[in-house]
């Protein structure tokens, strides 16, 4: 059986690709300058369906809700109405039938932990203490000193709670104080979030991405946050200085999970997949939360922050790997719209080695728009800066992962016919989309390869996975393997050339390289293989029967 027709049995997320738009940068369709809606469309030929389309099985869209944009659409005014800037609900509408007519999901983004300040919830909680709204918010008394309730601190600096004079109390926002946050023990709040979730699912979204899942609940009690021993003035970002300990990660949020999971699950190809940066241990339960519909996964952003290394990334995978349940699926991103982009992160060649591995591991890779051309950070003049978090704390600059997508060398890299709304430096032709396509040696043409292998090749995408010695530590290698189809993917993870050999006995045909490798047809022994420094490689292999 081939990939193709098993295709139905297995819903998308367990082997497809999942590709972000951050909406704003995307595509500007009427000039205005902003990314929108109708610019999305006009480019989803280039993802899927399209004559040199990347193949990527769906959508997670950042959010495109009414919104005051002062943290650029994740803080929302309207959960029910679309943005002007990005478009109309009948924009949106057409949006997902395009989608959907080319093969692909959607999934949106789920905002449920804060809401705008300018939201008529908000706007009616501040009426006064005895306003119906007003438990729809965390508010608290001050300490008999006057100061805020509690040592919580704001991800994006200073308190987390914000004084109102009129009531004498204090309300708390996780992220800005135009971010207020929500109270999910509030049984109205949960119920209005239902029916939100369930109105997009009724325009026909396939699941959502859930952001910031893991302040969603905190302490009952408010409780001050411990001192983080490990807390280093001046190097660690300044909302480090507590551990999470009662401001995050409370138990009620698995059962919260499981709620979401049982409105989200209408059919086979639902999925959530929410937004916490944890390791394996803290990942373990947030898989398991979902107990009737298991279609939840918390992303993966490990890869992200290990240290480089074979030994670093391989340990790190198998152990993943084993700590997943039969139902569970792994994911692994590399990129999003909170980081630097991962081109400057690592530098390009160490870049393309990890899209290879992101494609040829189990379950879903994450691809954040832009990062399939190798796109580096973009270079915007401090005068120009938009990102609340960036201008509010040096070092945590969010616009640089956000410049517009290159399509062309042409006036604005054919984002826009205006001047971008983030205005950074135009790329050369050669690294847009257009200039990409031209050239078999691009990073674009590497995962449009790496795609077409992972959607295509049995062993990729329905394998399973297991690591093998070589013996050298600077390789990382393992077999991924689908009945009679088999493959090895090693990785150089120096950057000197080094020579390899399989302690297995095998012998194969070079699917695909990261570099420019003779003799691709011809099957040989894996051994001796001279790898290049940051060479990554897929074999196929001959199996005997
Ligand atoms: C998430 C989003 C980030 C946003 C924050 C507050 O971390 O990814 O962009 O600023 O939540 O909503």
């Amino acid at each position: 059986m081939n990939a193709r027709e098993h295709k139905k049995t297995i819903p998308w997320y367990q082997n497809g690709v999942l590709y972000q738009i951050y909406p704003l940068s995307f595509s500007d369709s009427n000039g205005d300058g902003y990314g929108d809606i109708n610019g999305i469309i006009d480019h989803l030929d280039y993802l899927s369906g399209g004559e040199e389309a990347l193949g990527v099985n769906a959508i997670w869209l950042s959010p495109m809700y009414r919104s005051p944009m002062k943290d650029f659409g994740y803080d929302i005014s309207d959960f029910r109405d679309i943005d002007p800037i990005f478009g109309t609900l009948a924009d949106f509408d057409l949006l997902v039938s395009e989608i959907h007519k080319r093969g692909m999901k959607v999934l949106m983004d789920f905002v449920p932990n804060h809401t705008s300040d300018q939201h008529p919830w908000f706007q009616e909680s501040l009426e006064s203490k005895a306003s119906a709204k007003r438990d729809w918010y965390i508010w608290a008394n001050p300490k008999a000193d006057g100061s805020e309730p509690n040592n919580w601190l704001s991800r994006f600096g200073g308190s987390a709670w914000t004084y109102d004079d009129a009531s004498d109390q204090y309300y708390l926002h996780t992220f800005l104080s135009s971010q207020p946050d929500l109270n999910w023990r509030n049984s109205d709040v949960r119920a209005e979030m239902a029916a939100i979730l369930r109105f997009w699912l009724g325009r026909g979204v396939d699941g959502y991405r859930t952001d910031s899942i893991y302040v969603l609940i905190k302490d009952a009690q408010l409780r001050d946050d411990p001192i983080n021993p490990d807390y280093v003035e001046g190097i660690n970002d300044p909302a480090d200085r507590f551990l999470q300990q009662h401001s995050a990660g409370q138990t009620e949020l698995l059962s919260v999970l499981d709620d979401i999971c049982d409105i989200v699950a209408v059919d086979d190809d639902s999925f959530l997949v929410s937004e916490a940066y944890l390791g394996i241990e803290e990942m373990k339960p947030l898989y398991r939360a979902c107990q009737r519909h298991p279609i939840h996964a918390p992303f993966n952003f490990n890869l992200m922050s290990l240290p480089w290394g074979a030994n670093s990334f391989g340990d790190w995978i198998d152990q993943y790997e084993s700590s997943l349940g039969a139902q569970n699926v792994p994911n692994y991103v590399l990129g999003n719209h909170d980081r630097p982009r991962l081109a400057s992160r690592v530098g390009l060649e160490r870049a393309r080695l990890l899209s290879l591995l992101q494609m040829t591991l189990r379950g879903l890779p994450v691809i954040y728009y832009g990062d399939e051309l190798g796109l580096q950070n973009a270079v915007i003049r401090p005068e120009e800066a938009q990102d609340p978090w960036g201008i509010a704390v040096a070092g945590f600059d969010r616009d640089i992962a956000r410049g517009p997508m290159p399509w062309s060398g042409e006036t604005h890299n054919g984002f826009s016919t205006s001047i971008p709304w983030l205005k950074s430096k135009s790329v050369d032709g050669r690294m847009t989309v257009e200039g990409e396509n031209r050239s078999p040696e691009s990073t674009l043409s590497l995962y449009r390869q790496l795609i077409h292998l992972k959607t295509t090749l049995p062993s990729l995408h329905y394998g399973s996975y297991r690591s093998i010695e070589t013996g050298n530590k600077d390789i990382y290698a393992f077999i991924r393997e689908y009945h009679l189809n088999r493959c090895v993917i090693i990785i150089n993870f120096s950057e000197f050339e080094t020579i390899v050999s399989s302690k297995e006995e095998m012998i194969g045909r070079l699917l695909s390289s990261t570099h420019a490798v003779d003799g691709s047809d011809n099957h040989v022994p894996i051994k001796d293989l001279n790898m290049s420094g940051y060479e990554a490689r897929i074999y196929e292999i001959k199996v005997k029967i």
